[in-house]
């Protein structure tokens, strides 16, 4: 397995080109199979996830053809895909495929609306919390769809097709909200989504179901109206910049030291988590390019944030957060309200000389001089990065193994990295 070492203690100085969000991806391409036509998406990032999300899709009888830069021509450029589903040979999704990635489940929301049935495995346990699908099945129920589970499969049905209904999640829900916002778009009738998540992600996808001839109303409001329509359309859609690969080199950035731009990004996307780091003593300017973040001199002021759903601090900053209050003057406190036992990094980060305290949800930071490198390795992706953010402040060297986390969701991070100064390198295996 690969491995990234890191040298730390340089600042970071130059430009980052930010990538289209993954978390955007993925539901954007599981949409394609709400169409008989082609669904072409611009800006898509070369990762692993986006590939095994081609495999899920390719086994459904989805055919795709990718445009563009080919990997490593440049950091700038994301990947053209074209998906067309006009020949589904198959609604199952099988376990060895969705139990490598949560996010295949939500392929049971277009398959049973555009098809009246679905078999997709259920994603099965994770490194950060259960994750149960309830959310999802009852969304579905409200719809009209019938759902048993039998032998680890869902089993949805809607021979006569989705009708429109009313949606209440008892608890706001990413993975809920884009089920319910794909089914209700092909149901006959209007939907209702009350406590609607509001990710810039979920108003990405209903931009681009709209651009496919959906009809939606609310998307990035708690309440979200859909009235179905028969068929959709093709379209073409770039995805939005990744919040989260922004706010993680901000804080790169903000540990180290230098003057960065984040290009290709904007600040409204993650302003919580800007505001959080400007509190702690970055400088964040919003720019024509994107977002300026720099850091001179002056130490780090300890943080107290509470991870909420968006608006607020998300939780997939978390990590890196903590990796960078380790290094901060006085004693932070990060709060973890989204998921259970997402706090994986915090032994890892302990290795390289953190002091984190954890009481249940919450993790006391007490800031330290400096980390020492040492070998780590990280059970999530979010929480790996957050260790590149360690290593690149902690002195000697970092080495981080189980790369694969990374490259699931960080497109070409050594070589965004590496050109602003950073002293990290990948040994393949
Ligand atoms: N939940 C339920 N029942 C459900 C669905 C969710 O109890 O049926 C709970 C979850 O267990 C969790 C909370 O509700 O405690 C929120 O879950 P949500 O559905 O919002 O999360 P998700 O859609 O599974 C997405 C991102 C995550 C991100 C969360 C929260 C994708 C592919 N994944 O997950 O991203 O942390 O929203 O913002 O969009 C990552 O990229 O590393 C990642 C984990």
């Amino acid at each position: 397995m690969d491995r990234i070492v890191i040298r730390g203690g340089t600042p970071l100085n130059g430009v980052i080109p930010i990538s289209g969000a993954k978390n955007a991806a993925l539901p954007l391409m599981i949409a394609s199979l709400l169409t008989e036509d082609t669904l072409e998406l611009v800006n898509v990032p070369r990762l692993a996830d986006v590939q095994l999300l081609l495999r899920i899709l390719g086994n459904h009888g989805v055919d795709h053809t990718v445009a563009g830069k080919r990997p490593g021509q440049s950091l700038e450029t994301g990947q053209t895909l074209r998906l067309s589903a006009r020949d589904v040979i198959d609604t199952t999704a099988p376990y060895d495929l969705v139990s490598r990635m949560r996010a295949s489940f939500w392929v049971i929301a277009p398959l049973v609306a555009r098809f009246g049935e679905a078999r997709v495995s259920m994603p099965g346990g994770c490194a950060i919390g259960t994750r149960p699908v309830d959310l999802l099945l009852t969304a579905l129920e409200r719809l009209g769809a019938e759902i048993e589970v039998d032998g680890g499969y869902v089993i949805a049905h809607a021979p006569r097709g989705l009708k429109g209904g009313e949606i209440a999640f008892s608890k706001v829900t990413v993975s809920g909200t884009h089920v319910a916002l794909m089914a209700a778009s092909l149901a006959d009738g209007t939907t209702v989504i009350d406590n609607a998540a509001r990710e810039p992600e979920i108003v990405d996808l209903a931009n681009c179901l709209s651009k496919m001839g959906a009809r939606i109303g609310g998307a990035g409001t708690s309440q979200i109206v859909i009235d179905g329509v028969p068929r959709l359309h093709g379209a073409t859609h770039e995805v939005l910049p990744d919040r989260i690969e922004t706010g993680t080199y901000a804080m790169a950035v903000a540990v180290t030291g230098g003057d960065v731009t984040l290009a290709g990004t904007r600040p409204e996307l993650l302003q919580t988590a800007l505001d959080v780091l400007a509190e702690a003593g970055a400088t964040v300017q919003a720019t024509n390019e994107g977002i300026r973040v720099h850091r001179n001199g002056a130490g780090l002021s300890p943080v107290d944030v509470t991870t909420d759903p968006f608006p607020g601090f998300p939780t997939d900053l978390q990590a890196q957060l903590m990796a960078l209050m380790t290094v901060a003057n006085g004693t932070s406190r990060i709060r973890e309200t989204i998921f259970e036992n997402r706090f994986m990094h915090v032994g890892e980060l302990a290795r390289l000389g953190a002091r984190i305290r954890l009481d249940g949800d919450l993790a006391v930071v007490e800031g330290v001089d400096r980390l020492r490198g040492a070998p780590v390795m990280a059970t999530d992706l979010r929480a790996s990065v957050s260790l590149v953010i360690a290593g690149l402040v902690a002195e000697g060297e970092t080495t981080i193994n189980r790369v694969y986390h990374l490259d699931r969701g960080f497109e070409a991070l050594e070589a965004k990295l590496g050109r602003c100064g950073a002293q990290v390198e990948r040994i393949r295996a």
